[in-house]
């Protein structure tokens, strides 16, 4: 990342070289002339759509919180706003999304000319004043709140890595939660943070017993869950369920952090916090989660358009309220589209040069409501190229499904609740969402898999697939061994036949995983 601001500085340097204009030999520059000043025209810019992040303590490296502040940075903030780069926002479409932190022109005009022009004060007794924060929580005072009970050691060396940090809670009967936070301890190393639920108890009986807090785990939570609570990346405001609906907490469950850790190099400490509000109004309907993609990913190496994607049908009609794109570094764009039955195509999403760094939820203004039938398509674009910036193997190498920052992913995780259903008149929803689609690849890639046309994967072909898809060929598959992963997976989901995974369970499995219906 590092790398990438200072190239983007240097081309940004060179437009704002270019705007001040400089001179052709035997011509004076002519400062610009504006009126615009930091009190009246750029402070409520920064304090309303900067500050957030560039105050004391948060994610960005200095605070915007004064004239002082803004005039040292005038220049770079030109720069930044507009080249896009700040403040961080990656979908293509604007207004839809309720966190939409994207400057209009206007604005992007007026930083970059009160830059140009000197970046003048005006009459700082009257600027606004900048924004409170408080390191308090930003959901209010929690209903129950859960710290990591010791500070976990990350050192300075070595792979990411992937802890899960238990949670258990007590309560006797199921709650539904309206709102979840997260406070990562140590914004250096905490990558993302993935909240899991698991009612087992299986969770808690892994927790410390390699004598640190918590305990490894790196595929997922590591036990079966019964849903996702909530994700956290840099940049992610807390998780608020809308009116009317709730997420839920099944009693006794155990509240699973799985922490993506990476490192910075040197030795650090973490020690994160959750925080959780329940709903005090009636819940008519669960919030679901899915994570809508495949986990069937092979880039070639120099490739800088490979494609990935997935297609489903709706099976019931649905309510989409937000969407999370989730690819690893190698990500450039992705696209979600919907064609209703009716034949009508709608954009849930486009986001364009994604960066890892800054992982969204998108929250829609406007939930959409999609009837059964619909068709859902999701396609990304990787770029494995030695051009590109975040590349993290160079030179590039093939790359395939995995968790490490190495490995890619394709997933659009969307917050959703079925429309038929209301608890309130004990109308439940039990079942699935979606059929996979046709034009996908997975049949293609079942069938070359299944050399014996029987229908059926047995544990050898389906350890083929995970060879080359979620291991890589030749890559040293370690403790995760191809046979032992397949065997598991198919002893999980192969119920037709024993042994074996049927082609419709190969499909839907590795399609499309579904909590929390
Ligand atoms: C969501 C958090 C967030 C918001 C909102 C945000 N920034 Fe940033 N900003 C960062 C972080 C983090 C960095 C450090 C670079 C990085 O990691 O991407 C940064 C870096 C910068 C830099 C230095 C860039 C460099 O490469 O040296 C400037 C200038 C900047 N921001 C200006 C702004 C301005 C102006 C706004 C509002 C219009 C803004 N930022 C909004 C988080 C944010």
């Amino acid at each position: 990342m590092k790398y990438l601001s200072h190239t983007l500085l240097i081309a940004a340097g060179s437009i704002i070289g270019t705007a001040l204009g400089s001179a052709p030999s035997g011509h004076t520059v002519e400062p610009v002339k504006s009126k615009l000043t930091f009190a009246r025209d750029v402070a409520p810019i920064l304090y309303s759509k900067c500050a957030s992040c560039h105050h004391e303590g948060e994610v960005a490296p200095f605070s915007l919180m004064s004239y002082d502040d803004a005039r040292a940075k005038s220049l770079t903030i030109a720069a930044v706003v507009q080249q896009k780069f700040m403040p961080p926002w990656h979908a293509v479409s604007h207004g839809e999304f309720t966190n939409d932190r994207s400057l209009t022109a206007g604005q992007i005009a007026t930083l970059t000319d009160w830059a140009k022009a000197g970046a003048p004060a005006g009459d700082l007794s009257k600027a606004p004043i900048p924004p409170t924060f408080s390191s308090n929580w930003h959901i209010g005072q929690p209903d129950f709140s859960a710290k990591l009970p010791k500070p976990y050691a990350v050192g300075a060396e070595g792979p990411d890595e992937f802890r899960c940090f238990v949670v258990p809670t007590d309560f006797d009967k199921d709650r539904f939660v309206s709102e979840v936070e997260l406070k990562p301890g140590n914004r250096k190393i905490v990558h993302h943070i993935v909240i899991y639920v698991s009612t087992t108890g299986e969770a808690r009986k892994l927790d410390g017993k390699d004598g640190k807090p918590g305990y490894a785990s790196f595929g997922g939570a590591g036990v079966p869950v019964t849903g996702i609570l909530g994700v956290w990346a840099p940049g992610l405001q807390p998780i608020s369920a809308p009116q009317g609906t709730g997420i839920m907490l099944p009693k006794g469950a155990d509240i699973i952090l799985q922490v993506h850790y990476h490192r910075d190099g040197k030795a650090e400490e973490d020690q994160s916090e959750i925080g959780l509000k329940f709903s005090s109004r009636p819940v008519d309907k669960k919030i679901c989660t899915t994570l809508f993609g495949t986990s069937l990913i092979s880039i070639p190496k120099e490739s800088t358009q490979a494609e990935t994607a997935a297609d489903m049908y709706l099976s019931t009609p649905i309510t989409i309220y937000d969407v999370f794109p989730h690819m690893h570094m190698l990500g450039h764009d992705m696209q979600m589209m919907a064609t209703l039955p009716n034949g009508s195509k709608q954009e849930l999403f486009k986001v364009n040069n994604y960066d890892f760094n800054w992982q969204t939820r998108y929250i829609y203004r406007n939930p959409v409501h999609l009837p059964t039938g619909t068709h859902l398509e999701l396609i990304a674009h990787y770029d494995n190229s030695t051009g590109n910036v975040r590349n993290p193997s160079n030179p590039p190498k093939t790359v395939w499904f995995g968790e490490q920052t190495t490995d890619e992913m394709c997933f659009a995780i969307c917050n959703f609740s079925v429309d038929d259903e209301h608890l309130l008149a004990n109308k439940g929803h039990l079942g699935g969402i979606a059929v996979p689609g046709k034009s996908q690849t997975l049949e293609r890639v079942f069938d070359r898999f299944d050399t014996t046309h029987s229908g059926f994967l047995d544990v050898a072909q389906f350890a083929d697939v995970v060879n080359e898809y979620q291991l890589g060929k030749g890559r040293s598959p370690g403790r995760y061994n191809p046979k032992a992963i397949s065997a598991y997976f198919i002893g999980l989901v192969g119920k037709t036949q024993k042994g074996k995974i049927s082609k419709a369970e190969f499909i839907s499995q590795l399609l499309i995983t579904e909590f929390g219906n």
